[in-house]
């Protein structure tokens, strides 16, 4: 499977035929009008434009295209952690957009001080220093300079398979061939060393993964002799789960030989797993955590990173130098959006619900022979579609035939590597629409179960 595959169904161009066949059943007249409009307009690329529909709304679990079809959000781009259109989120951005709609550099204020405040107070150990950024590839980025200046090295160890953002620094330590191909010369320096992923494991540790991976990590940090920092997604979207030494080894490792751990939390930070932080599920304290996406509300674009105390050594340069750096209402929002997961008990929910969740997809892999394997964590789940549970061929047809066929009954998700069912819903998602998405799941894979392939 190349990656080019994997997302010819998301966006391409090329569209696929089943996308084709599944916009002449549902998009009419006016929606292709503005569909042809976007893909006028906007310069195309694949995973976006052309774009598959034109939306209206969201709130809540739930998106509304133009034609007015509700469907559940499994998706969300990891933004939703308080649901779309949080009223309490919408209201504190509007307050703050009347009071004090941006801040000039040089200047500070009240919001951007309290969030890093309080980020602060909900980190784990002595992460103490905060800077914010527009987007999460720029914490990245930023995140790999200052391990620069911290170390004075420049180099860095990375996960083959992981993503990290699309900025041209973020695809060098980023691991996924469709992003970092055709890009000419990345940044030097960045090596890359397999994922903890048994079943693709090249020091063949079978299902129970011998952390050999992690003993690996050390090696290259050993014989490099001058890495500047290690850096990984603490647990992969698709999901991809660490055992549960993984972090703690590579977290040691990096102390032996001065590199810094730098964890990307940037879909999964603030309650997705069922913490605030991944990291605190590995009992690990990186040196730099980056966290984005959600952090913004699902309105506001905001990401940003919190480093320990020993890091802030650079003051002599201007790592965080980003127009909106210090957004009031970007703040407003996350800090609204923090208030809402405390006082609303998120992160219980999604602990409770999210182990009912995987109960359910355990049950439906009992009965569904298509299903190899699912997995999660919070509400970070994964099935995966496999043709055979030996081989674990991947079942990527079947996976796109059962996307669409959800997406027509009100449940919209991604798919991952071709046949990963990636299921990111809103942490507000009540217990009951988790039932009518599992409803539509099984009833969707069950079809094509039984129905031969077009
Ligand atoms: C793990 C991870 N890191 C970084 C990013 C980049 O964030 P952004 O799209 O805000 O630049 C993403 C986005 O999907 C992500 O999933």
């Amino acid at each position: 499977m190349t990656q080019a595959n994997v997302f010819k169904s998301e966006g391409d161009v090329n569209l696929s035929p089943r996308r084709r066949a599944w916009a002449a059943r549902n998009i009419n007249r006016e929606t292709q009008e503005l569909l042809d409009a976007d893909a006028r307009y906007f310069l195309h690329q694949a995973l976006s434009t052309p774009c598959l529909n034109v939306l209206s709304g969201c709130d809540g679990a739930g998106i509304t295209d133009l034609q007015g079809r509700r469907a559940l959000d499994f998706h969300g781009n990891c933004v939703h952690q308080a649901g779309f259109g949080n009223p309490k989120v919408i209201a504190a951005v509007v307050k703050q957009m009347q009071e004090l709609s941006f801040c000039p550099r040089r200047y500070t204020n009240r919001p951007a001080i309290a969030l890093a405040k309080k980020l602060v107070e909900l980190a784990p150990g002595d992460l103490q220093r905060v800077l914010f950024a527009p987007s999460g590839a720029v914490a990245i980025s930023i995140a790999l300079q200052l391990a620069r200046a911290a170390t004075g090295r420049h180099k860095t160890v990375s996960l083959w398979d992981s993503f990290h953002g699309a900025t041209l620094d973020a695809i060098s330590v980023g691991g996924e061939a469709f992003f970092r191909r055709g890009n000419g010369p990345l940044l030097p320096g960045c090596e890359h060393v397999p994922p903890p992923d048994p079943r693709h494991c090249p020091f063949a540790c079978g299902n129970a993964c011998n952390l050999k991976c992690a003993d690996y990590i050390e090696y290259v940090l050993e014989k490099e002799g001058d890495v500047a920092a290690v850096i990984g997604e603490t647990i992969r979207a698709a999901p991809f789960i660490p055992p549960p030494d993984y972090w703690k080894k590579v977290r040691a490792a990096c102390d032996r030989h001065g590199a810094l751990l730098i964890l990307d939390e940037i879909p999964h930070c603030l309650g997705r797993t069922g913490r605030m932080f991944t990291c605190e599920h590995y009992d690990v304290v990186p040196d730099i955590l980056v966290l984005g996406k959600g952090l913004g509300g699902g309105i506001m674009p905001l990401a940003g990173l919190i480093a320990r105390e020993h890091l802030n050594v650079a003051g002599d340069r201007a790592l965080g130098h980003f127009t909106h750096e210090k957004s009031p209402v970007a703040a407003a929002a996350a800090l609204a959006t923090l208030q809402f997961i405390e006082e609303e008990n998120i992160l219980h929910h999604v602990r409770t619900l999210g182990e009912k969740t995987l109960q359910r997809l355990r049950e439906m892999k009992d009965h569904h022979p298509l299903i190899g394997d699912v997995r999660g964590l919070g509400l970070m789940l994964g099935v995966e579609l496999t043709r055979d549970r030996t081989t674990m061929q991947r079942a990527e047809d079947e996976a796109e035939r059962v996307m669409y066929a959800c997406l027509e009954a009100g449940l919209n998700f991604k798919v991952t590597m071709g046949n990963i069912l990636t299921l990111t819903p809103p942490l507000t998602i009540t217990d009951a629409e988790m039932d009518t998405a599992m409803a539509i799941l099984d009833k969707a894979i069950g079809e094509v179960e039984s129905q031969p392939a077009l």
